[in-house]
């Protein structure tokens, strides 16, 4: 379903969850205009109206139970990268643990809100936002760029709307048959910063660290020195350069 105008599409669906009949598995609401898009972290996230994607998939991952929810991030995010990646081509990576970069800059990000139900996941709501055609972004707005921006061309958004969908099924079509660790692997495969030693920050203090890999439950396993520490999302910060 395309809205024209919606404040977010993840609220809207999580509106529709609560207030009508039963909402299929794999029902896809996109937004031509999010005029109060959320983002990691009680950022909001802004985005051009008619010039990127901003969508919002219902999946129902009852057989994962609720202490490896992250293995349908990680299924999010290869769904995304490898729909990508048949336009952009290498440069691209995953960002623990869930932003889609370019370079050393940010294509997009994602909003995942799981539902549990005891200790599975009744419904799992993946908001993706993805920069397209837009070419101008605000000073303030981060490191961002897009696919515009890179290759210098418009794409039909359906089109790739229509590629991320297909591609985030035949992974969470993976997860079901139990196929755990390929959809772990492939994720630390597509990983920024993977084995670099690179610069963090943690609790007001600067140290290198190299990314090790990702925990089951989603954690970012860091190698500082001879100890190897992990840190949830809240805990860590990436400093470029
Ligand atoms: C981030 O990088 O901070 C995550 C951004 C997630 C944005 C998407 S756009 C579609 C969906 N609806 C929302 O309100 N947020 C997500």
């Amino acid at each position: 379903m395309t809205l024209k105008q919606v404040d977010s599409t993840n609220t809207f669906l999580k509106n529709i969850l609560s207030n009508s009949k039963p909402v299929p598995e794999g029902t896809v609401i996109m937004a031509e205009d999010q005029f109060a898009g959320r983002g990691q972290r009680d950022n909001v996230w802004h985005a051009e109206p008619g010039k990127n994607l901003t969508f919002s998939i219902l999946l129902k991952p009852v057989f994962v139970d609720a202490q490896q929810q992250y293995d349908v991030t990680r299924v999010a995010c290869l769904g995304v990268y490898d729909a990508l990646k048949s336009i952009l081509g290498d440069g691209l990576k995953v960002k623990w643990p869930n932003d889609i970069y370019y370079g050393n800059k940010k294509l997009g990000g994602m909003l995942i809100e799981n539902i549990l139900q005891g200790s599975q996941i009744k419904n799992s709501i993946i908001g993706i936002g993805l920069n397209i055609n837009q070419n101008n972004f605000p000073e303030k707005a981060g490191n961002p760029t897009s696919v515009k921006q890179i290759l210098q061309r418009d794409y039909d958004l359906k089109n790739i709307l229509a590629e991320i969908c297909k591609h985030i099924e035949a992974y969470y079509l993976q997860l079901k048959a139990e196929k755990v660790d390929f959809i772990r692997d492939t994720y630390l495969s597509r990983l920024y910063w993977l084995n670099e030693e690179r610069q963090f920050r943690s609790n007001g203090e600067v140290f290198n660290g190299i990314i090790k890999g990702v925990t089951v439950n989603g954690l970012l396993l860091l190698a500082i020195g001879d100890t190897e520490k992990a840190f949830n999302f809240k805990e860590i910060e990436f400093l470029n350069k």
